[in-house]
């Protein structure tokens, strides 16, 4: 089925009817071919078609959009549906959740970060929330020391100049970066993905690893021999700053244009954690005044950015499409765990990961 898009046509996505809650699931276009709804019958309707597949032939489905659903969109085809399968995307919020409808039994998400969900809503209506964390704890954290190097180390403008003609021949003040070796590191979140980070930092010999969190993980701490700071402490001394924190009302901005101030000169600023973290012109003005040396950002405000944002234009900052756990054998995970979370949640079974309301 086809609809008109601006000024394209677009397939609309397929709801996936589901035998007895079962893997047997049924593909079907919008409407159920050969098949007679009844009250066993789960339908999911899956918001994005580029999940690896495993998860789909869990649901079985026949996708073929690439881009994330319009909301109009998804207003429309959640209706009537018991489970959301879901990418951070997606707006869920409370009117997403209304147009559902009463039998919306649960909804999974493709990713670790859930900020893009209500989960006081979904709590108000017993709606259970599934996500993916631990899986994608490696490839985020080896994402981010191939960000925070390729920042420090000047990668991307080193490489421009190979093709272009800067290249005249080696010489001893060229391209001059700042190693890991001796510098000081902290990190705003020491969860799973932070103490991953960590870990991987520690063979390039930094001097002090610190990091910051609203409770202190000494156990986890003293494996990589990281320091609890404050937030103060830790902009004011590092060398580099890693943000690989959850995005909530606190964490929201919360490197603005006070906390790029105290940061030292030389900083080198490296975010992997959302957009929604950084006051985004505060960075840019950071950064073009020189107040601090450069950033590495893998996740901005908005995504993607437009072309004719100011940071585009900045030779200091090396920027990604938010790709943390782009990782082919995370993103199959990923995908299979979102499919079990639905099936748990329709099953009235334990998800394989829940969030807590
Ligand atoms: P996690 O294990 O829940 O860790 C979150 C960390 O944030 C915890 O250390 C938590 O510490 C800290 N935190 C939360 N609120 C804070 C506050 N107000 N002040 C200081 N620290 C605070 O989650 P994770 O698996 O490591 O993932 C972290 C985030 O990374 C995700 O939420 C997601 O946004 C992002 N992410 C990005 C990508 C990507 O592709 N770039 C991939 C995966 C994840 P306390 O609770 O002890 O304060
Ligand atoms: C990615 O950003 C995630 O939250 O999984």
């Amino acid at each position: 089925m086809l609809s008109r898009t601006g000024n394209g046509l677009r397939i609309l996505t397929p709801t996936l009817i589901l035998r007895h809650h079962s893997f047997s699931a049924r593909s079907v276009s919008n409407t159920p071919i050969g098949t007679k709804m009844d009250n066993k019958r789960k339908r999911v309707y899956i918001t994005r078609p580029d999940v690896a597949s495993v998860g789909i032939e869990l649901l079985k489905s026949d996708w073929t959009q690439a881009l994330p659903v319009p909301r109009e969109e998804l207003l429309n085809q959640v209706v009537g549906k018991d489970a959301i399968f879901c990418a951070l995307t997606d707006k869920i919020d409370a009117e997403v959740i209304e147009c559902a409808g009463p039998q919306l039994k649960c909804i999974a998400t493709i990713s670790v970060g859930y900020e893009h969900i209500d989960l006081k809503e979904c709590k108000k209506r017993g709606i259970r929330v599934g996500y993916t964390p631990d899986v994608l704890t490696d490839a985020t954290a080896e994402l981010t020391v191939a960000l925070l190097l390729a920042t420090s180390r000047r990668l991307l403008e080193a490489n421009k100049e190979v093709y272009n003609g800067g290249w005249k021949s080696w010489a001893p003040n060229w391209m001059c970066g700042r190693g890991l070796k001796g510098a000081r590191v902290g990190l705003l979140g020491f969860g799973r993905i932070g103490q991953e980070i960590a870990a991987r930092l520690v063979p390039f010999k930094p001097s002090l690893l610190t990091y910051t969190t609203r409770t202190e993980r000494a156990a986890e701490a003293a494996k990589v021999n990281a320091k609890y700071v404050s937030f103060d402490e830790m902009l004011c001394e590092s060398d580099f700053i890693i943000a690989c924190c959850a995005l909530t009302p606190e964490t929201k901005e919360i490197f603005n244009a006070a906390a790029f101030a105290k940061m030292k000169s030389n900083a080198i600023f490296v975010n992997t954690a959302r957009g929604g973290n950084v006051d985004q012109p505060a960075l840019y003005a950071a950064l073009k005044e020189k107040r601090i040396l450069a950033a590495g950002l893998d996740v901005t405000t908005p995504e993607p950015l437009p072309l004719d944002e100011p940071l585009l234009k900045l030779n200091n900052v090396v920027i990604l499409p938010h790709i943390g756990s782009a990782d082919v054998n995370t993103r199959t995970e990923m995908s299979r765990i979102t499919a079990l979370n639905i099936l748990a949640g329709l099953n009235g079974k334990e998800m394989v990961s829940e969030v807590t309301l």
